[in-house]
């Protein structure tokens, strides 16, 4: 097998120059405690040799928690749009006590997720559109009465989906385009979004609304994504089986489909059931098929109808990064955001169309969806999930290839996938093509399910796997792996995290989730410790700039801190990198009765914290900000 031995090589000769590097920096003293940050140090030294310079030259800020967000000095985070922000032409003001599911399909959406940004010319930084995903409610906070009505589910149903905002730069500052032609909401109630690929059209995802199974109304759970290179927003769908009651004492024909999708009686956010029966899976089986897809969106055609492509597998979907393979054909790597969930590939049967854009809609519907092998000499073997391979047949109730994309995790399941440490983001480094892998956390696992990959056991604070595609080529059936680092304390021995010595007090994390890399390498992550971030870390989420490469790699430094209770997600680039969006998502909710200065779960009249307008009669609101540096240059350097 040539391309696994050439993997081997690379693997092998990786390590071997980092370890040197290691040994290097700790002949200079450089590795010695952690007082002193390398990355801060050698800043400006000209005793340093250039490689040991972190390409990061902002001023780290210190772990932390607070009611409000920080960010290195010398840079600007302005809010740029918040929950209940006009998005359409003809937006009422938001009115927290007159809110109705009208105004809020015309307004910001709440808890921001996924940011795509996509120039209105080919490399424009200074306008273009964001596509906002927003992944679910908390209404504890958004309405002043407790009690739920049809009104305020149909209210969330209206805040989940997603906003696409038309923004531009001037005199330095970020602001939205009023009244653009481009402007749109997405939502969980009232958009129609059609299926395609092998499973559109099948007597499972049939209902009596929908007889011809190839249309749904509304995306829900619209977590992370990504933009592909034709100019389209991925839109992940993650928790859509939060949503559905189930019973896993009933034997109906969904049975084992709703059991592995975990749609039960004990679901976080139940009540929209009781308003409205398509939520109640017992009474309507098919309806959950229609959920947990890839969405692409073209954002620029607002009257175009977003797709739910079935040939990408049913599942919490979270990260969706593609590549063009050189070869021609796309490639996505998608992650399944749940303990013990896979890792995905597809690879299309197409190729992608420079110069026809139009050509490219359909990549996405036909082609091969893989999910990952590891093993622990350092290997991975992508294997293809198809109707009739291997047990994937009817012997185990797979009947078509509509079948395997529905019931995507089964089938995974029976070609042997390596169970992970809850799968996020993903981003590949443009610079050497390896695909970075963000796993967050699985406090369940046990000491005898650990491998190489997911070495510990109560995992509370994740890893970052690299996967290096042999030669570049992003479909070869086999590719190399490397642990980028492994996250958490690294004072605390029986953590076991590997971070690199140059790491200071503030550059480590944990729960690493959304992440993106800057046009020249560098690694940017977000983490999401949600209610667990006192025991995690003890410091709010935020993000944090990484090092891949080189004697620094796995150097972390911290950039941006969230507010109290909240987690970071969606960063995004301008093509020059002098622009950063950043979702700050559910401010004033995760654990803040850990929180000292609070101590207690926030409601709508007494929030942990009013982030981000301190109004004292406005709860906290989920907002993007945008991030510059003073004086205009790139981010981070
Ligand atoms: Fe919605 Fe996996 O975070
Ligand atoms: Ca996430
Ligand atoms: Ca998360």
């Amino acid at each position: 097998m040539p391309g696994l031995s050439k993997t081997f090589e690379r693997v092998l000769a990786a390590r071997l120059n980092r370890r040197d590097a290691m040994k290097l920096m700790t002949a200079t003293g450089a590795a010695i405690g952690w007082s002193r940050s390398l990355a801060g140090s050698v800043v400006g030294s000209g005793s340093v040799p250039e490689s040991h310079r972190s390409r990061f030259a902002f001023e780290e800020i210190s772990h932390g928690v607070s009611d409000t967000h920080a960010i290195a000095p010398g840079y600007d985070a302005d809010v740029l749009i918040r929950w209940g922000d006009a998005v359409l032409p003809g937006a009422p003001e938001f009115d927290l006590y007159r809110q109705t599911p009208e105004s809020q399909e015309k307004q910001f959406g709440y808890n921001n997720d996924h940011i795509g940004y996509l120039p209105l010319r080919p490399h424009e930084s200074r306008r273009g559109l964001l596509c906002v995903n927003h992944e679910y409610a908390n209404p504890e906070l958004m309405f002043p009465r407790r009690e739920l009505t049809s009104g305020t589910v149909e209210i969330e149903q209206s805040a989940v989906g997603c906003s696409i905002i038309e923004v531009t730069r001037e005199e330095g500052r970020w602001r939205i385009v009023k009244d653009s032609v481009y402007a749109r909401r997405i939502s969980g109630r009232t958009t129609p979004i059609s299926f395609s690929g092998p499973a559109a059209g099948s007597d499972r995802l049939r209902t009596r609304e929908d007889p011809a199974g190839t249309t749904v109304v509304g995306t829900i759970s619209n977590c992370g994504g990504g933009v592909t290179p034709w100019g389209t927003c991925l839109v992940a769908e993650e928790n859509f089986n939060m949503y559905f009651l189930g019973r896993h004492d009933i034997r109906h024909k969904e049975a084992r489909n709703h059991f592995r999708y975990r749609i039960s009686s004990q679901n976080k956010y139940l009540s929209w059931y009781r308003f409205f029966e398509r939520w109640d899976a017992n009474k309507i089986l098919n309806e959950a098929n229609r959920f947990g897809w890839i969405v692409e969106v073209d954002p620029y055609d607002a009257s175009s109808t977003p797709v739910k492509r079935t040939a990408l597998g049913r599942l919490c979907h979270e990260g969706a990064a593609s590549r063009i393979n050189g070869d021609g054909r796309a490639v996505l790597y998608m992650a399944d955001d749940n303990i013990f969930e896979y890792l995905y590939r597809f690879v299309s049967a197409n190729k992608f169309d420079a110069l026809k854009r139009d050509n490219n809609f359909s990549l996405l519907d036909e082609g091969t969806l893989s999910v990952a092998r590891f093993a622990d000499d350092g290997s991975l073997r992508w294997i293809p999930l198809l109707y009739g391979m291997g047990d994937v047949n009817e012997s185990n109730g797979f009947y078509s290839q509509a079948d395997v994309m529905i019931e995507a995790r089964a089938a995974a399941d029976l070609v042997g996938a390596t169970p992970m440490d809850r799968p996020e983001g993903i981003a590949v480094n443009p610079k050497t093509s390896s695909v970075f892998v963000a796993l967050s956390n699985n406090n369940v696992r046990k000491t005898d399910q650990t491998d190489a990959v997911n070495s510990r056991a109560n995992n509370i604070w994740g890893q970052i796997v690299e996967l290096v595609p042999p030669d570049g080529n992003h479909t070869a059936d086999v590719f190399g792996w490397e642990m980028l680092v492994q996250c958490g304390p690294p004072h605390q021995a029986t953590a076991e995290a590997t971070w690199n010595a140059a790491t200071s007090e503030h550059g480590w994390f944990a729960a690493p989730d959304n992440c993106v890399f800057d046009r020249m390498g560098g690694l940017w992550v977000c983490t999401d410790q949600s209610s667990r971030w006192k025991e995690s870390s003890g410091t709010a989420d935020g993000l944090w700039a990484m090092e891949t490469e080189g004697p620094l790699r796995a150097t972390g430094k911290m950039f941006f801190r969230v507010p109290v209770g909240a987690e970071l997600t969606g960063p995004a680039f301008t093509p020059d990198n002098e622009s950063l969006f950043l979702s700050v998502q559910h401010p004033g909710t995760d654990g803040v009765q850990h929180y000292e200065a609070f101590g207690r779960r926030s409601t709508f009249g007494d929030p942990a914290t009013r982030w981000p307008d301190f109004d004292p009669r406005m709860p906290p609101r989920p907002a993007v900000v945008a991030v510059t540096k003073q004086g205009g240059g790139i981010i981070g350097s």
